[in-house]
This record gives C-alpha cells, structure tokens and sequence, in this order.
C-alpha cells in the first residue's frame, strides 16, 4: 500500500527516491506503523498541460479568497490542478473561483483557522499545501500574532503530520524583529516558527505585491478623494520601494511546486527596479493623468489620522501599521534565489501600472497614451 501511494505522485512534486530505497529489502523493513497517504488515481499526470488534463497537483490553498489567492488558483487551475479552497464566507460569496478550473477540480470547503480538525480535513487529500493567510489590520478575533504565526504554525504542522512534502508558505521581504511594523515583526516570528515546524517549507518573501486588487497603487491612487494632497513622510524621500507584480509571484508558486529543489529554500521575490516612494507615487499619478501634490506629514500626525480610520468595524483606509509598512525600505537579500531562479522574468512597473491604473483616470484620458507619461526614476541604493 505504501508502494503504490508513493509512486501514484507525481514526479514533480516528490522528492527523488533512490532505486535503492525502493529495493523489496528496503521496503518490508519499513514499520506498519508508517502513515500511508491515500492519493487518487486522478493525481497522476495526464494529458497535454492545459485545464481539462492532470498536472498531478492537488493543492491545498488556505487564504484563495484573498488578493494573490485568486492568482494562484487560476495558475493551478489552468494547468489541471485539483485545488481545495477553504474558506469561511459565504459559497456564493467565492463563486468566482469556480471557473478557473476544470469541471469539478475546484473545490470549495469550510474552515475555521482555530480548528485544528477543519485544517486537517482541508488537507487530506492534497499533495501541496499553500499557505496565503495574512491581514493588513487586526481584528478583534484575529490579531497579528494569531493570522501570520499561530496558523502558519498549525498548517504547517498538519502538512507534516499528513506527510505531504511541498509546503509553501507566504512571508514578507521586510519581515524582521525589529521593524516599527508589528506586521512586519509577527511574519518574522512566523517564518521561524513555519521553518521549525516544517524544515522543508519554501518561504517566499514578495515586497509589496501590485495587481488590479491591490491594496498598494491603489491605495495611492484612492487618495485623490483626500483633495489631492498625498501625504508621505519626509515626502517620500527617504523610502525605497522595489514592488512586484502579483502575477509574477503566483508564477513564483506554480513553478516552486514544480521544481523539486525548491524545497527548504527561501526566495526573495522583487520587481526589477527600485523607486524613491516619491517617485513612486508621482508616476502612479502620472499614469492617472491626475494631478500630484504630496505633503511631508511626522509620523506622529499621520498615525493619529489612521488611528481614527484604524476604528473602523470594517476595512479601515489606513492604519498606523500599514504607514510603517509602506515607509519601510526594501531590504536587499543578495544571498537569497529570486523570481530568475524559479525561471521568472520580473515584469516591470511602467509595464503593468497601466492595468490598475487606467480606473483611476477621468474619462477623457482613458485612452490616452502611456507612451505620453515618462517612466519612474529609479535608484539603486
Ligand atoms: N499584498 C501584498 O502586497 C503582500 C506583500 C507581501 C506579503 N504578502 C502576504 O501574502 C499573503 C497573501 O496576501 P494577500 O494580499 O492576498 O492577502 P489578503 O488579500 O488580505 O487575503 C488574505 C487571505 O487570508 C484569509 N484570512 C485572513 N485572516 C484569516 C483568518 N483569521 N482565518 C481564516 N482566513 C483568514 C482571508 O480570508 P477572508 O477572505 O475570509 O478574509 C484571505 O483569503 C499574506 O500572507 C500577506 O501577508 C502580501
């Protein structure tokens, strides 16, 4: 029985096992009470690679229902994965998923993060187990310490327990211990806590992730409601920012699953330039063809405006946190594989912005050309 389940999985996603491991010898040594994982027939790969075949990745997609979620499930989706999508709102609420597989292949699933049962349930059939939960702001149930380390810690744990071998985990570039972000420190703790749990995690550190759903150029680019006036501390001046494209970073899972090294690795996932925040934000209203006004505000100030939005029951404009966030520095992680190392080309800002941003422009410059709007200074500091 052991036999079987281990060479119904697919190449790709199994670590290589020597013909001498698989020796009858070898095998009849190994104790009954080893677990054996029950993996169906349709998890072995098949067909040409598009939607209708069999990649043989049936993964796991805790947090699908969030902005780089729904990236990652239609990467899988299109390439004939099967996926299960926990979630806690509504069926209806995350139909838009459904077609972004095959008949059948997406597969919905209640959950609840505290319950250790529901995450194993979620888990037990797949082979891959992707990890995306995360929140900008605290809630009153959830705090920081709760989204990026207790249950990175639980998943990781019943990924293990289940003895599936490709775990992938979604970190921060800027995760550390001594950030003024307590997001920022909490996914630090997380990254540990995920590496202890389950030695062979791949951890993707992404910078801030840009994408139509964003809650960056977006972010940004809302604040024309505010009169304009954009405020940066220190106008922006002293902050560098290296973002990347959503897609990219979903590429980024697709092919981690696929590459068998991967496993153990941590990838720092930039774009390929790096931007004065200033700079940044002044080329987000360019593309907009809006007019660009920023203000230097003290970070005491601006923290006291998003204490009040950070009051709101539901999601808040602004908080104190996420204005630490975004006025961290990129780090710099030479020694880390990147996006090229998983075989990705970085798309870039002037490349992509104009998919988020042609929303943001009145209508007599919805057609106007981007040609018009010169590109982004950037640094290389
Ligand atoms: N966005 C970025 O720029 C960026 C940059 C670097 C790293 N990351 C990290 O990448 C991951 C994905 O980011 P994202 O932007 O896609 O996040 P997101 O849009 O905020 O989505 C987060 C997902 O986590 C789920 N979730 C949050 N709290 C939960 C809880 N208590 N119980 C169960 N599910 C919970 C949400 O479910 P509901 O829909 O039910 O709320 C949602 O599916 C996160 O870990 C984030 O920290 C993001």
């Amino acid at each position: 029985m052991a036999t079987v389940g281990l060479v119904s999985r697919p190449v790709s996603v199994l670590p290589k096992i020597s013909r001498a491991a698989c020796s009858p010898a070898v095998l009849s040594a190994v104790p009954a009470t080893v677990q054996h994982r029950k993996l169906h027939h349709a998890l072995i790969p098949k067909g040409k690679g598009g939607r209708s075949s069999s990649s043989g990745v049936a993964a796991t997609v805790f947090g699908a229902t969030g902005f780089l979620g729904r990236y990652v499930v239609n990467r899988l989706g299109r390439v004939g994965s099967q996926v299960v999508v926990p979630h806690r709102c509504d069926q209806y609420d995350v139909m838009y998923l459904r077609p972004m597989g095959d008949l059948g292949q997406i597969i919905f699933m209640e959950w609840d993060a505290r319950n250790k049962d529901s995450i194993k349930r979620a888990l037990e059939h797949s082979n891959v187990v992707i990890n995306l939960v995360g929140r900008e702001w605290e809630t009153r149930n959830y705090h920081f310490e709760d989204v990026f380390v207790t249950i990175p810690q639980q998943i990781a744990k019943a990924t293990r327990e289940a003895g599936i071998t490709k775990f992938i985990h979604m970190s921060h570039l800027n995760a550390d211990i001594r950030s003024p972000s307590k997001y920022l420190r909490n996914k630090a703790v997380g990254e540990t806590a995920v590496r202890d749990e389950f030695p062979d995690a791949i951890i993707l550190k992404p910078s801030e992730m840009y994408g139509r759903e964003d809650r960056f150029f977006n972010y940004y680019a809302n604040m024309r409601w505010f009169g304009n006036a954009i405020p940066l501390l220190s106008l922006g001046k002293k902050t560098v920012k290296q973002p990347v494209h959503v897609v990219d970073v979903a590429k980024a899972i697709i092919n981690a699953i696929k590459d068998p090294d991967a496993n153990g690795k941590t990838y720092a996932l930039v774009g390929p330039n790096r931007y004065l925040l200033h700079d940044l934000v002044e080329y987000i209203y360019a593309v907009a063809h809006r007019p660009f006004v920023p203000y230097p505000l003290p970070r005491p100030l601006y923290h006291l405006a998003a204490q009040i939005f950070a009051m709101s029951p539901f999601e808040p404009w602004v908080t104190p946190d996420k204005i630490d966030r975004f006025h961290t520095t990129d780090m710099k992680y030479p020694g880390l594989p990147g996006l090229e190392d998983l075989g990705i080309v970085p798309s870039t800002v002037e490349q992509k912005a104009i998919e988020i941003l042609r929303r943001h422009r009145r209508f007599r410059y919805l057609e106007a050309e981007l040609d018009e709007t010169k590109p982004a200074k950037t640094v290389s500091h």
